[in-house]
């Protein structure tokens, strides 16, 4: 009798993390396998920071086209790959390994693009009239959002975070969250990078009433998808940017690398993906 065995998926990702069962990123590479038609697989991938090294060293023993990391390991796994590209460098944190063909691994950040793809998506033209712009927070996220900006050509960029000295580390424009209103009528894209406003957090409190008219606000939280900060904007009448597209595009990079397809972003996806959050 001929014997059966499971055809061995061609491609597997996932996404290394510690805690990782709240990742949204397997349903959303998920769904792209699914709609693509690619026989693979992306993974729940649950690493302690102590088993990093030897968890991305079995990438590619176990067969791994590569990886997404989050939480806490974007930083640490610098240590332990062997070529950056020069926008993980920049950023200083990684979120997309990909298991080259010799087993080394390469390390990406695609943030910054995930970010600049969702303005694209949502406010076309947000390039043409944007001189200045107001970040608020000064982590990770932050590091990524002003690197995409300055490699659109945004130079002027304030800085705004409860502790000033981290904000000092990233733009000569600094200040603390407390002094924050001046800046706010100066700026033509406000940022929220910050965990503020997502459920569970505090509110992000900042008055919007002196903002001009054409301010573009933006917030990276996704849970909830209107966030108070977005919710007090559009009441405002300024154009907002949701979180939900930053997470989306992200994931592009990493897709196409292991996977050979650019994957698109459509309403469909983002509406798979809100279901999911919906209740959060
Ligand atoms: P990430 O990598 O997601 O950006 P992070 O590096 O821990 O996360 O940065 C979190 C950011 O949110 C920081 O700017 C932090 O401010 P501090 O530098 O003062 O810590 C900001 N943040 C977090 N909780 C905050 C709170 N309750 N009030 C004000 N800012 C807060």
């Amino acid at each position: 009798m001929a014997q059966h065995t499971p055809p061995k998926p061609q491609y597997v990702a996932g996404v290394m993390g510690w805690p990782v069962q709240h990742s949204l990123s397997p349903k959303l590479h998920g769904y792209w396998l699914n709609h693509y038609e690619i026989q693979g697989r992306y993974d729940h991938l649950p690493v302690e920071p102590e088993n990093l090294e030897h968890a991305l060293h079995s990438l590619f023993l176990n067969g791994y086209a590569g990886c997404n990391l989050t939480l806490p390991h974007k930083t640490a796994a610098m240590d332990y790959i062997d070529h950056l590209t020069d926008t993980a460098k920049e950023i200083g944190a990684v979120n997309t390994i990909v298991v080259q063909d010799d087993g080394r691994l390469l390390g990406d950040n695609t943030d910054a693009y995930g970010f600049i793809k969702s303005l694209d998506a949502q406010c076309p033209d947000w390039h043409t009239h944007i001189k200045h712009a107001l970040i608020i927070g000064a982590g990770g996220a932050a590091k990524a959002v002003i690197y995409g900006l300055k490699q659109h050509g945004i130079t002027h960029i304030t800085v705004a975070n409860r502790t000033l000295d981290k904000a000092k580390d990233l733009s000569p424009n600094a200040c603390t969250l407390k002094d924050i209103a001046p800046h706010i009528a100066q700026a033509d894209l406000l940022v929220n990078t910050t965990s503020l406003g997502m459920t569970g957090q505090p509110d992000l409190d900042i008055d919007l009433s002196s903002a001009k008219k054409t301010l573009i606000v933006s917030d990276i939280v996704y849970t909830p998808r209107q966030t108070p900060l977005l919710q007090h904007a559009e009441k405002q009448g300024l154009h907002t940017v949701e979180g939900i597209d930053m997470l989306l595009y992200q994931a592009v990079p990493g897709f196409k690398y292991w996977f050979g397809i650019t994957p698109e972003v459509t309403a469909d996806l983002k509406n798979f993906i809100l279901d999911e959050v919906k209740d959060t």
